[in-house]
């Protein structure tokens, strides 16, 4: 049984055989819940529609930080309506990302506490893409109060081990994704030590970060499983305590029963 915490089933990626993909998960693989994150008020809507079609989906919605260029009050507005529909389970992914130049950072922080906020204000956990941009994400989610308000996920969380043991203090969540599996993560086996699963997810961030062997193809629920393998090998525990474990974790920040 496993909980992929963060894929974009939505993507144009999967456009030629999401039903066939979708099918082969539930029947053949051992994936039990998909949390599907919109990027925009597009995807959002996109994922929503996914999660109401099927019953081991759910969506998230929010504005990811290269999309905060041109976000207005309306378009903000637009997605607290989403946030309330049915199937949606947190408020993600946002956050800041200073990798990718195109929005500046005066612009992302603002609309990123915008998002706390909404979180907070509709009692909703909160999934957070951080690329180098550790101190300000760190920074504004503490003077949000969003750790004494809400749950935190850290999705494909990049940072040190003591920069995670600083998150646990607060209570954070992670989520692990592909890339532990890659021989060039030196910091990989830390940090996996740092984190007890109890507060560990695990994730694919399809189609993206496909985990080794199959680098450089399409990413799916189903490869999640090497993630997990590798981790069960980092920890020194079986790859069913793993699976289960990051399975109840998810569960409960999500609030899925
Ligand atoms: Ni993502």
């Amino acid at each position: 049984m496993l909980f992929d915490s963060h894929a974009h089933l939505d993507a144009p990626e999967f456009d030629g055989d999401r039903e066939e993909l979708f099918e082969k998960l539930v029947t053949e693989g051992d994936i039990s819940y998909v949390v599907n994150p919109g990027v925009n008020l597009e995807t959002s809507k996109h994922a929503i529609e996914l999660a109401q079609k099927y019953p081991w989906l759910y969506a998230a919605v929010g504005f990811y930080p290269q999309e905060t260029g041109d976000l207005d009050e309306d378009m903000l507005f637009l997605l607290e309506g989403l946030a309330k529909k049915e199937k949606v389970v947190a408020i993600g992914e946002i956050g800041l990302d200073y990798y990718w130049e195109t929005v500046p950072h005066d612009v992302q922080q603002y609309w990123f506490r915008r998002q706390i906020q909404l979180a907070v204000r509709l009692g909703m956990p909160i999934a957070i893409h951080d690329r180098e941009a550790h101190g300000d994400v760190m920074r504004i989610l503490r003077e949000e109060k969003a750790f004494e308000n809400t749950k935190v996920l850290m999705h494909c969380y990049s940072g040190s081990a003591e920069l995670a043991r600083q998150y646990l203090k607060l209570g954070c969540y992670f989520s692990i994704a592909g890339p532990v599996t890659y021989k060039n993560v030196k910091k990989a086996p830390e940090v996996i030590a740092a984190i007890p699963l109890d507060h560990m997810c695990i994730e694919t961030d399809s189609p993206y970060l496909t985990p080794t062997p199959f680098r450089g193809k399409r990413n799916d629920p189903s490869l999640i499983r090497y993630t997990a393998e590798k981790i069960a090998e980092l920890k020194g525990v079986s790859y069913e305590e793993v699976a289960e474990a990051t399975c109840e974790t998810a569960k409960r920040f999500y609030g899925i029963e």
